[in-house]
């Protein structure tokens, strides 16, 4: 069964009524019998009785408030030392102190919910990150296995290549298999360069010939294909101090990842600029674009939507160009194509730039 809700305005009142109504009665008194010592005396009885009362009344009032303060002050104490098993007895009370109370109670129980649901998803981001160096070094160990054998072949398929008249078809399968070859070397790259990270060797250098350097490469790779790789320099661009092998590899992941996203014909346009006091890099295509719901993942290492990627190109490339000092901004629309914008600045902080 609920007791009844006195609220506080109503319990604060009541002592000040009792003062008022004293007063009143004393005054009434006062003036009736003022010359009559008896009822002078009932008068001082009366006055007495109505300022104990109300002294009674302020005191139940103080404790009443006072008690679950303290209670509160001492269970806030152990929430800041970290024990979260706290809650306060007077969330029963029927008025704004109870509502206080189970306030109180129902933010420790979310709380606690809260700290339960974060250790979790700790202990299993701690298991899968173990899990994932494993892979890692795994991953890189056979990377270097692969590297030897791999480059065997490619000089191989070289001395084929050239040794095969000029008129057999089988130097058409002779270029696919060389893609292919360079194709393959480039995720061994990636894996090792993820796994095993060396520093930028930075150099003051064209950034134009770095850029264009890796349009080369990404040509090579559409020769067969109705794609078309366009290309935006800017000559006027002071040199960028930056670390061309691995800019050039940053270059050579989105272009290919902007070809891999053509279904049919299509057109990457690749143009140099600057912006904002830095270098910039833009590679544009007309491929099938991103959905908002997948763009925050793509930076992430092993994500990938292809069958045979390895998901760690861009990632690898954020980190190679943060790195640099610089940021990767990417947009896409479903359906039209992306803009991957490479930002760098043009000087790096003084100790970071290699001896030459
Ligand atoms: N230009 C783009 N257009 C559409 N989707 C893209 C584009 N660039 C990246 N993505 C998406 O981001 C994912 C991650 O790209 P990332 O380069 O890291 O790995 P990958 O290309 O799948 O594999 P790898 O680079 O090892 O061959 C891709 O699988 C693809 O879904
Ligand atoms: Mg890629």
């Amino acid at each position: 069964m609920s007791s009844v809700r006195v609220n506080w305005q109503l319990k604060a009142i009541l002592p000040v009524g009792f003062v008022l109504l004293a007063g009143l009665l004393l005054f009434i008194l006062a003036t009736v019998s003022l010359r009559d010592p008896v009822r002078h005396a009932v008068l001082i009885v009366a006055g007495a009785g109505a300022v104990a009362i109300c002294g009674v009344l302020i005191v139940v009032l103080a404790y009443l408030i006072q008690r679950p303060m303290v209670e509160l002050q001492e269970k806030i104490g152990l929430v800041s030392e970290g024990n979260l098993d706290v809650s306060v007895s007077f969330a029963r009370r029927n008025d704004e102190i109870g509502d206080l109370g189970r306030n109180f109670n129902h933010m420790m129980q979310q709380l606690r919910e809260s700290r339960e649901e974060i250790e979790l998803l700790h202990r299993t981001q701690m298991s899968r990150a173990e899990h994932l160096a494993t892979l890692g070094e795994l991953a890189a160990g056979l990377a270097h296995e692969i590297r030897n054998p791999l480059a065997g072949i490619a000089g191989v398929i070289e001395i084929i290549g050239r040794d095969l008249p000029s008129t057999s078809p089988a130097r058409a399968v002779v270029k696919d298999v060389r893609l292919e070859i360079s194709q393959i070397n480039r995720i061994l790259t990636d894996l090792l360069e993820t796994a095993r990270p060396h520093p930028p060797q930075i150099r003051c250098s064209d950034l134009n010939t770095t850029v264009e350097h890796a349009v080369m490469l990404a040509r090579q790779q559409v020769l067969s294909k109705p794609i078309k790789i366009e290309l935006q320099k800017a000559p006027d661009l002071a040199e960028v101090e930056h670390d061309s092998d691995q800019i050039h590899q940053v270059l050579l992941n989105l272009l290919l990842n902007a070809v891999q996203a053509m279904e049919g014909a299509g057109t990457v346009r690749v143009e140099i600029g600057s912006r904002d006091d830095c270098a910039s890099v833009v590679v544009s295509d007309t491929g099938r674009g991103i959905s908002p719901q997948h763009l925050p993942s793509i930076f992430r290492p092993f994500y990938t939507t292809k069958g045979n990627g390895t998901g760690l190109g861009l990632s690898l490339a954020r980190r190679i160009v943060e790195e640099h000092h610089g940021r990767i901004e990417v947009s896409s629309v479903v359906g039209k194509g992306s803009k991957f914008e490479v930002v760098l600045p043009f000087r790096m902080p003084s100790a970071q730039i290699a001896a030459p």
